[in-house]
């Protein structure tokens, strides 16, 4: 099996090359059948053959990923609720994933505000998942939490909440500057969440609808291994092109965390020993209800590398901030 390689062509061709139980984690972010404008991919089939053919790979993910190990889908909930019924043929259930995004109103319906990604995993009892959290949201203009804790404030976790399963602190590129030669590019923030949850160190990411590389480059930062496939050649180009300048460096004070620019947006919670000597924390709990803390930008595990990223991801954060 080749790893740490984005393989050109079709998904179904090069999943029947891919051994059984040999990855850890796979992630489908496949075409939604909407007639987006792909380079390779005509995204309009009809109903049945669109089901059919999604069925064939999704058997395909459920057979190649470990007894340990997870599968991931992310599409509008229509579909997803088809894929739903093949999964829980094979896998066991874990949850919904509504990731907050924002679109336009369609009329006569309700505003589609949020993609699922289902989570299963190939056998709950052997199942790989570490607790994240993220940081506490805040008024912008206040500085206090958003969220009233009420008598609980002494309860404050220093750095943020656990991760539930709805995720809104993760932001869509809207740009087209910001984002590369592509209709529906992921954030790379949204893939190393879904990594951290359910992987470890030197474990194999496999991403059959790779697009320009986003599950990839989010498996490199973090440590793992990442397989790779797309339909077009000018995306697998794009991705490798990127994957060149990627480092396996997403790491503090030896752990892996999900960073952008100088803060952590992302940790696991078992991890918190290890960061929170980074963190300029208040004494008193109470505190965190209206004083951010801050990374200490003189600690030696303070993280360089996002200040180094590329044009593409910058401003991701602020991008979400002002929808
Ligand atoms: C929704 S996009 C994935 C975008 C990706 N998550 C990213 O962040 O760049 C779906 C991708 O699947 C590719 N594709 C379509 N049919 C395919 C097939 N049979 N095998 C492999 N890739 C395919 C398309 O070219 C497109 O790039």
């Amino acid at each position: 099996m080749q790893l740490d390689e984005i393989l050109e062509g079709d998904c179904l061709e090069h999943l029947r090359n891919i051994p059984s139980e040999s990855v850890d984690v796979t992630f489908a972010d496949p075409p939604f059948n909407l007639g987006k404008k792909y380079n390779s991919y005509k995204d309009q089939r009809g109903l049945e053959a669109y089901l059919e053919w999604c069925h064939d790979w999704i058997r395909e993910l459920v057979r190649v990923t470990k007894p340990t190990g997870s599968i991931f889908i992310h599409n509008i909930p229509k579909w997803l609720t088809y894929y739903a019924t093949f999964l829980n043929q094979m896998a066991d259930f874990k949850h919904w994933i509504a990731w907050d995004a924002m679109s336009t109103p369609l009329g006569k319906s309700l505003m589609p505000s949020h993609y699922g990604i289902l989570y299963y995993a190939k056998s709950k009892p052997h199942n790989k998942f570490y607790e994240l959290r993220y940081p506490h949201k805040r008024c912008r203009k206040c500085g206090y939490l958003h969220k009233d804790y009420g008598g609980k404030k002494a309860g404050l976790h220093p750095f943020g909440p656990l991760v539930s399963d709805v995720w809104t602190d993760l932001h869509r590129i809207k740009h087209n500057t910001r984002r590369d030669e592509h209709p529906c590019q992921l954030p790379i923030h949204l893939l190393e969440r879904v990594i951290l949850m359910s992987t470890d160190e030197g474990d194999v990411v496999l991403d059959p609808f790779s697009g320009t590389g986003t599950t990839a480059i989010a498996a490199k930062r973090l440590g793992r291994h990442y397989i790779g496939i797309e339909l077009d050649p000018q995306y697998a180009q794009i991705s490798r092109d990127k994957l060149i300048r990627e480092d396996v460096d997403s790491q503090v004070n030896g752990v892996w965390v999900s960073q952008y620019l100088d803060n952590i947006v992302t940790l696991r919670d078992v991890d918190w020993k290890h960061l929170e000597s980074c963190f300029h924390i208040p004494e008193i709990p109470e505190q965190i209800d209206f004083i951010t803390i801050e990374f200490d930008k003189t600690c030696d595990c303070h993280p360089t590398r996002r200040k180094l990223v590329d044009d593409h991801q910058l401003s991701l954060f602020e991008l979400g901030e002002s929808s």
